[in-house]
């Protein structure tokens, strides 16, 4: 009897220690590049994140750069933004952006009645943006006002930012701005099912045709018109939209939240049991085939995939931090929050053959942002690293990946995947691949084994094979202090902005040449640059 109850407890501990194969196709050919777009951001006039957020004006005693703070300003370069959104989600369709330009001082205010119906006194406007802009090297995303605009004012944004000359260029040089901007991307309208104007998809997409037909092209600005998509699985408003309106459209949007619900209490971002992260997670990856039912109507109509579809809103969403204003959506943002940006980042790095372009929501002090700020002091959040980590994907070649993903089974009994991989090729040839492991509790053996690569570990040449490549691996891992939910659950803060923080990652080694066996701890995202 002892006998057995020993063969079976070492069978058990076979199967848990037997290393998962990722195989990865480092050799094969015709890969899409991953658009640098994918990581983008979104801002909006919302709670702090344009006031106090980027902008504190010339005269604050918060040192900053023409007004834009200057801790924000660094960290931003860090992770090379792409592209930014603004100045709305739902504040963009009440905005009227002659309000936001001219002397400060003279700039008209406006009650934010989408978000606590705070004042807004427009000293963030069409100049502050674009220089913001310019001065990190980010792509423009101008958000029209299509709800409670006109035709008019639209196209006349658009000549004011990108004419060299005629009666709206001679305005803006008045304002201190001789040449026109570059602006690529145009939204028109945001959300039009909802906030947006409460359409039907049959009224936008005839909208967004006459809309579209008045923002022009000035002095070599190529515009690429986007138009206000679905929300999650609204499949319908994509096939109308395609329908009626997909020959006159450059990009399509789409919004996906990982949001528990939207009505009553979303939960909160730092108290959450283990079911409830699981939850979390598998709602973050249900968002594949939500994009995959998108883009098979869009193949439908548009076969080339000429068309864009362009995710401009994604993230998590919980209750506002207790104490603060509920409209201004403030939320805290954990090692649980970190997990969906990487999760999600796989997803859409293995998706761009439509989809083109992703913004989390929101850059700074709301949603699921990078950075939060209190006054002079600066906190970089678990999601800011792995867009940090995960910054050399921008422009790199995507290498495709088998695996099967283990599965993690929450104490409520419900499945979820245990593992994601995704991997590319930079241009400088390196390989990086972003390894995440879900489970709260069970560190992962992982084999990788690649078509013809040899790697080895600093300091472990002498193992590989004469003829072959030697490749050199190094690694980062992020993960929050402590075990299972405890560290799921850390988070950065005022007074303690390093409990989650990237750190070196060493616990790989390699067999046979082209396998590299790593050790994945519990909750944890890692990222390999093989060279
Ligand atoms: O990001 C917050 C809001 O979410 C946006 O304003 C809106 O587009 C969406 O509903």
């Amino acid at each position: 009897m002892k006998r057995i109850f020993l063969a079976l407890a070492s069978a058990a501990l076979c199967i848990c220690a037997s290393a998962q194969t990722v195989k990865i196709h480092e050799k094969a050919k015709d890969q899409p590049v991953i658009p640098a777009e994918i990581y983008g951001q979104f801002s909006e006039h919302l709670g702090r994140c344009i006031y106090d957020g980027i902008w504190v004006g010339k005269d604050s005693s918060i040192p900053n750069i023409n007004g834009y703070r200057k801790d924000l300003v660094e960290a931003l370069r860090e992770l090379k933004v792409p592209v930014l959104r603004w100045p709305g989600g739902c504040f963009a369709d009440e905005y009227h952006w002659r309000d936001g330009i001219g002397p400060q001082e003279k700039r008209p205010t406006m009650i934010n009645s989408n978000w606590g119906g705070t004042i807004e006194d427009n000293s963030f406007g069409t100049h502050e943006f674009l220089d913001f802009c310019e001065m990190l090297g980010i792509e423009p995303y101008i958000s029209g006002n299509v709800g409670s605009g006109s035709v008019e004012e639209l196209a006349k944004w658009v000549e004011y930012m990108t004419a060299k000359d005629g009666t709206m260029a001679d305005e803006r040089k008045a304002n201190g701005r001789q040449e026109p901007w570059k602006v690529k991307y145009l939204g028109v309208g945001n959300e039009s099912w909802g906030c947006g104007g409460c359409m039907r998809p049959e009224f936008y997409a005839d909208m967004y045709r006459r809309y579209q037909t008045y923002c022009r092209n000035f002095d070599g600005n190529r515009l690429f018109k986007v138009a206000s998509g679905a929300s999650d699985y609204d499949y319908d408003w994509t096939e109308v939209l395609m329908k009626g309106a997909g020959k006159n459209m450059d990009g399509l949007s789409l919004h996906y939240y990982t949001c528990m619900t939207w009505s009553g209490s979303k939960g909160s971002a730092l108290q959450f049991n283990a079911d409830e992260y699981y939850n979390t997670l598998g709602k973050a990856v249900e968002i594949e085939p939500v994009l995959r039912k998108h883009e098979a109507i869009m193949d439908k109509y548009d076969p080339e995939r000429r068309v864009a579809l362009l995710l401009d809103e994604w993230g998590t969403w919980w209750d506002v931090e207790p104490g603060t204003n509920p409209g201004h959506l403030y939320q805290q943002n954990t090692m649980r929050d970190a997990m969906v940006a990487a999760l999600s980042l796989n997803i859409f790095n293995a998706h761009t053959q439509r989809l083109k372009m992703a913004n989390i929501a929101q850059i700074v002090n709301v949603l699921q942002s990078m950075i939060l700020t209190k006054g002079n002091e600066i906190v970089l959040t678990p999601t800011y690293h792995v867009f940090r980590m995960y910054k050399a994907f921008q422009d790199a070649t995507f290498v495709p990946v088998d695996y099967s993903a283990f599965e993690v089974e929450s104490p409520s009994g419900r499945k979820y995947p245990g593992l994601s991989v995704s991997a590319a090729r930079s241009e400088d040839g390196a390989l990086h691949i972003a390894l995440v492991n879900t489970s709260l509790d069970s560190a992962r053996e992982l084999e990788l084994s690649f078509d013809d690569l040899a790697v080895y570990s600093a300091g472990n040449s002498r193992k590989v094979a004469k003829k072959v490549l030697v490749h050199k691996v190094s690694g980062e891992i992020l993960r929050g202090p402590g075990k299972g939910l405890a560290s799921a659950a850390a988070f950065n803060d005022f007074g303690h902005p390093d409990d989650v923080r990237p750190a070196a990652f060493t616990d790989f080694r390699t067999e046979k040449g082209n396998v590299l066996k790593v050790k994945l701890p519990a909750a944890s995202i890692v990222t390999l640059v093989i060279e």
